[in-house]
């Protein structure tokens, strides 16, 4: 079986996945789970080995439906005016979110209930109240994939909502960066590679996501 089959059998199972954009973009390795799966061990997993941003990205008809704007769409403020990156377009953060069933909403455990909830609302967008489940700010950021997925962007978040649709599975996954304790910058993809192998995970380079996906 090829990695992306792979990867596609690790998302179903609820295990991780290593996904490299592009050197030519963020030139990042995200830790990637469906959201479904994300125990307390799982973002003990992310906050640990990945160590970036704890992130859900829901598909754009989801995040549209929960009435979730982008964020620099949402806030009126100077700093939002310009929001020039580097390496693409548009960021793709949307609000920040707790489940209301948890307290602080950044232990393991609160987080995980915020993100499996995520998955759950995804699954179920009609029938989902998002402000009676949820509430913003919280401690899980939240992404909008854009409306044409691949074919408009190229970010961690679309190529995980490409994965999670193509594994058949709703449109919500957990991403974060995988950064190095050492260098202190992003993962380089061999040692995220390297990291993959060591546990067994599926690495997928973005190229390999948008030849089957887009
Ligand atoms: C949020 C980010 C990450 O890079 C994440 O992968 C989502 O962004 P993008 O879709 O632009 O890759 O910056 O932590
Ligand atoms: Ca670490
Ligand atoms: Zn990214
Ligand atoms: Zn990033």
């Amino acid at each position: 079986t090829s990695a992306f089959e792979r990867a596609l059998e690790s998302l179903r199972a609820g295990e991780p996945i290593l996904v490299h954009d592009a050197a030519d973009r963020e030139g990042e390795t995200d830790l990637i789970y469906h959201a479904d799966a994300v125990t307390p061990e799982a973002v003990a997993r992310l906050r640990n080995d990945a160590g970036g941003l704890v992130c859900v990205a829901l598909g754009h008809e989801v995040a549209e439906a929960f009435d979730l704007p982008f964020y620099s769409e949402a806030v009126d403020h100077p700093a939002t005016d310009d929001h020039e990156l580097g390496y693409d377009e548009r960021s793709s953060f949307s609000l920040t979110v707790n489940h209301r069933d948890t307290y602080t909403g950044i232990t393991d455990d609160d987080r995980s209930t915020t993100i499996r909830a995520l998955g759950a609302a995804a699954a179920t967008p009609d029938e989902t109240d998002f402000a009676t489940e949820f509430r913003v700010p919280g401690h899980v950021h939240l992404l909008k994939g854009a409306p044409d997925l691949l074919a408009q962007r190229e970010g961690h978040t679309e190529l995980g909502l490409a994965l999670a649709d193509a594994a058949g599975r709703s449109p919500a996954v957990v991403v974060c960066e995988m950064l190095d304790d050492e260098t202190r910058e992003a993962l380089t993809p061999a040692d995220a590679r390297a990291y993959a192998d060591r546990h067994g995970f599926a690495y997928l380079e973005g190229s390999e996501v948008l030849e089957r996906c887009r």
